[in-house]
């Protein structure tokens, strides 16, 4: 019986992950540590919270002595670290809150997994979840491979990149067996809508501007996020200890492309006239640093785990929007805030 920590499990991508793992595999007994932070939310797993091999608890995983108290607890033999700040504009306005969190935290779960599993290493798996980022910006040529030499650009990308080189520094110094895998931008249900995606979503549902950064004609890789959860399924089983596998969809589009693809699927599902949407967009200051094109080569993953991404994005986009309209509550709920007054009351009472 495997016994798995999921740190951030509450969030976007983290939620997918704990639903596929505690579906799949109902003899591992997977405990949830998440803070509940803006990005956290535990509507996201209302299916799957009655679980018998499903535990969530409320906690940051800067607090050592509590992650330390995790593992003496559930004495984890995987661990899929999650958390993090992830918003890249947040992190232009408040740097320090992602250090904190994302190199901090990183290495305090790290040392926690490092003091629990000293002289016992061989059927443990310290997974990391990182990101493309991490490799800088590319030109209009060219790919990101687990080979390219880190250049992070934005503080959320420079905590990353830190996170990642302490997960290695735990791997060579003390031999804890670790994986970690760079994802491109990731899209879908659960998405909270600061990101561009559900952003323009929300924005076109209630007929308000869509704000594009400077010219539009950034380019980002897009993956579904249950493709990207799969393969983090993969490396977590069948990956080698100590590598780091890029994850990307093949599927490079620039924002303003992006955006009116959405204008256009939006309109007809809304039953509105061709180009109403397009009507909303608005090009705004750009970012600050703004990384002009990002773009995965996931070469080693299809070959050595024989993973490829699954949906076509179009196939993706229209699954995703329908999710938001069949989800509205969900939508005003997290733009609304009342979730965050919820958790306020909830957890005060404790
Ligand atoms: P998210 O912001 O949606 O979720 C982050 C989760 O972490 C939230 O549930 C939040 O409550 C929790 N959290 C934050 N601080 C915490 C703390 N101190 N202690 C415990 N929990 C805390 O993020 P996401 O988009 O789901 O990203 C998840 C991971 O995947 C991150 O590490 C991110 O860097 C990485 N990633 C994201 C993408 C993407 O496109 N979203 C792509 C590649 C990699
Ligand atoms: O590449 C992986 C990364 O993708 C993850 O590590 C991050 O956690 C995730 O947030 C995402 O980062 P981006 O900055 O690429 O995602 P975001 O949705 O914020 O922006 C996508 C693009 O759209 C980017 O070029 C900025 C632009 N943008 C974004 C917003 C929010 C706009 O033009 N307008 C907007 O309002």
């Amino acid at each position: 019986m495997h016994s798995i920590l999921i740190t951030g499990g509450a969030g976007f991508i983290g939620s997918h992950l704990t639903r596929l793992f505690v579906t799949r595999y109902p003899n591992y007994r997977v405990v949830n540590l998440d803070k509940l932070t803006y990005a956290g939310n535990l509507e996201n797993l209302k299916d799957i919270e009655g679980m018998p091999n499903y535990q969530f608890v409320k906690g940051d995983v800067t607090d050592l002595e509590q992650v330390r108290g995790l593992f003496a607890e559930h004495r984890f033999t995987g661990v899929l670290h999650c958390a993090a700040e992830s918003h890249v504009d947040r992190s232009i306005t408040d740097p320090l809150s992602f250090v904190t969190t994302n190199v901090l935290g990183t290495a305090a779960v790290l040392q926690a997994a490092k003091e629990a599993w000293t002289g016992a290493m061989d059927d443990k798996v310290f997974y990391h979840i990182s990101t493309d980022e991490v490799y800088g910006s590319l030109g209009k040529e060219g790919f990101f491979t687990e080979k390219t030499a880190y250049d992070p650009r934005s503080p959320y990308s420079a905590s990353k990149a830190s996170s990642d080189h302490m997960v290695r520094a735990f791997y060579h110094t003390y031999g804890l067996p670790v994986k970690i895998s760079n994802c491109s931008n990731n899209y879908g249900p659960y998405h909270f809508p600061e990101k561009l995606i559900p952003l323009c979503i929300h924005n076109i549902i209630n007929s308000k501007p869509l704000p594009v950064y400077g010219k539009g004609e950034n380019v980002r890789d897009w993956l579904y996020v249950e493709d990207h959860v799969r393969a983090i399924d993969l490396i977590f089983h069948q990956g080698k200890v100590g590598e780091t596998y890029n994850i990307g969809g093949h599927n490079e589009w620039t924002n303003i492309d992006l955006v009116k693809e959405l204008c256009r699927q939006m309109d007809e599902k809304l039953g509105r006239d061709k180009g109403t949407s397009e009507q909303l967009i608005t090009f705004v200051k750009d970012r600050a640093g703004h990384d002009l094109r990002y773009a995965i080569d996931a070469t080693k993953l299809k070959n050595e785990l024989g993973w490829v991404p699954s949906l076509q994005f179009e196939e993706g986009i229209s699954k995703t929007i329908d999710w938001y309209l069949a989800n509205k509550e969900w939508l005003d709920d997290v733009t609304s805030g009342n979730y965050l007054r919820y958790y306020d009351q909830q957890y005060h009472k404790r």
